[in-house]
């Protein structure tokens, strides 16, 4: 069946956003999802990279349910201070720059940028998709940009692709995406001692075969076997192709949306948002069935 015929059959409608990667997925309840309508949803996720639902009322459990039918869940990362989950919920990561009364922060990433990353692909089996539900969002601010490591790829130079093959790049653990240090990691200056692990720099995704560039984020990256400034030349030079903004989509949240990404070929950012400012999202990461292999 085409994927038309799979959609229409599932009575939902897929709205591409026009850019390089990202669909709306309207007319659906992520609550009460029937096989035929999540055939079609996975459809469209491979073909489009990331999804947005608007207009979602999730409450936890609905949240890791959906979450749960795309494969075993990873636990929340450790962040930088310490984990911050929902209580009694390991799989459900908080996103937020909010205090409680006790002047703790509920969740991570606070209020600043959040830059380019893939999540948790300093892991040897990152996440193969991550999910981020919005419950609370600034007036002004907190938009996520998704970047495709598909075109990324097709983007680069004969050359410099012919370079990149084959190529190792190690992705680091002592920093998350706001720039604060994961608790537990002492941070050093040098990325071939830093915590982390090495994954293709060419990656083909195994659901649709396609080359990407996997990067992962720039801070504390190497690239494997190079001396560190031809490592950092090579990175800065692969990285000023990696987000260029036609390569890029972004979301202006409502609180409801639900954007589910593929972790393999996208890399995400966040703008900053005024501290005084409300910010609450759930985040879940799905399993990698495997290291993203060459
Ligand atoms: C994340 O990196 O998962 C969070 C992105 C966001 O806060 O929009």
């Amino acid at each position: 069946m085409s994927s038309a015929e799979t959609f229409a059959q599932a009575g939902l409608e897929v709205v591409p956003t026009g850019a390089a990667l990202g669909a709306e997925v309207r007319g659906v309840d992520l609550r009460r999802l029937a096989e035929v309508e999540f055939a079609a949803v996975l459809d469209a996720w491979h073909t489009h990279a990331v999804l947005l639902f608007r207009g979602q009322s999730l409450t936890p459990d609905n949240l890791i349910g959906f979450s749960r039918r795309f494969g075993g869940l990873d636990h929340a990362p450790v962040q930088e201070h310490g984990q911050s989950i929902v209580a009694g919920r390991p799989e459900l990561y908080i996103v937020s720059n909010v205090l409680d009364d006790a002047g703790k922060p509920i969740g991570s990433l606070g209020n600043g940028e959040a830059v380019w990353h893939t999540d948790m692909s300093y892991l040897p089996r990152p996440p193969k998709a991550s999910m981020l539900y919005a419950l609370e969002i600034p007036p002004v601010g907190g938009d996520t940009h998704f970047a495709s490591m598909y075109a990324a790829y097709d983007s680069l130079p004969p050359a410099l692709r012919a370079r990149a093959q084959g190529l190792m790049v190690k992705h680091d653990g002592t920093y998350n995406s706001g720039g604060f240090v994961r608790a537990g990691v002492t941070p050093t200056d040098d990325p071939r001692t830093a915590p982390g692990h090495l994954h293709p720099l060419v990656c083909r995704h195994p659901e649709t075969g396609r080359s990407m560039l996997y990067l992962g984020r720039r801070r504390m990256a190497y690239i494997d076997g190079l001396s560190l400034p031809e490592s950092e030349a090579l990175l800065d030079e692969l990285w000023s192709y990696a987000t260029q903004p036609a390569l890029c989509w972004k979301n202006a949240w409502r609180v409801g949306d639900l954007v589910l990404w593929d972790n393999r070929c996208t890399m995400h950012r966040r703008d900053p948002f005024d501290a005084a400012a409300r910010r609450v999202m759930h985040r879940t990461q799905v399993k990698g069935e495997a290291p993203p292999m060459a």
